[in-house]
């Protein structure tokens, strides 16, 4: 007997979980005094898509952002922004907000929570 593959986030909440999801993050950032200058007003839905497509990727998904993008390189694609604890701490706010307001069932929750946490420490790029 195989042991059946375990589910992935991805199969748990699909493309629609992680679109609900990324949307309800960049619905928040035009208005924010320290992301909101950060991302280009002409280039938010451009923005929103990479991360979508980025995190059907990393969670399990088509790999549609490495066809796209290639290697994410995520500190070299954030070196251009001063991503400082402010920043990381607002945009794992912004994030956490999203994420309670999607309604995933609560292990789903704990490891998009966990991996955005994370992400988002090692991706500070600044003192100041
Ligand atoms: C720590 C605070 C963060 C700040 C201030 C920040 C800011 C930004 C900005 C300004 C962009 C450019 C928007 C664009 O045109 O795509 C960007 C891109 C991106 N960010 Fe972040 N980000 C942060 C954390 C994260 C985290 C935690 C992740 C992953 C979970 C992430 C994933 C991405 C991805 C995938 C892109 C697009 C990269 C590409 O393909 O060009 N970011 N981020």
């Amino acid at each position: 007997m195989t042991e059946p593959a375990p589910q992935t986030v991805f199969d748990v909440i699909g493309e629609d979980g992680l679109t609900r999801l990324v949307r309800g993050f960049y619905e928040q950032v035009p208005g924010d005094e320290i992301l909101g200058p950060m991302y280009p007003p002409a280039d938010l839905a451009a923005a929103e898509r990479r991360l979508r497509e980025f995190l059907v990727y990393r969670f399990g998904g088509p790999d549609r952002y490495i066809v796209e993008r290639g290697h994410p390189r995520l500190r070299i694609r954030h070196a251009p922004f001063v991503v400082n604890q402010a920043a990381r701490d607002r945009w794992f706010q912004l994030m956490n907000a999203s994420l309670e307001k999607a309604g995933f069932a609560p292990e789903i929750a704990a490891a998009l929570r966990a991996f955005f946490a994370e992400t988002a420490s090692f991706l500070i790029n600044s003192n100041g």
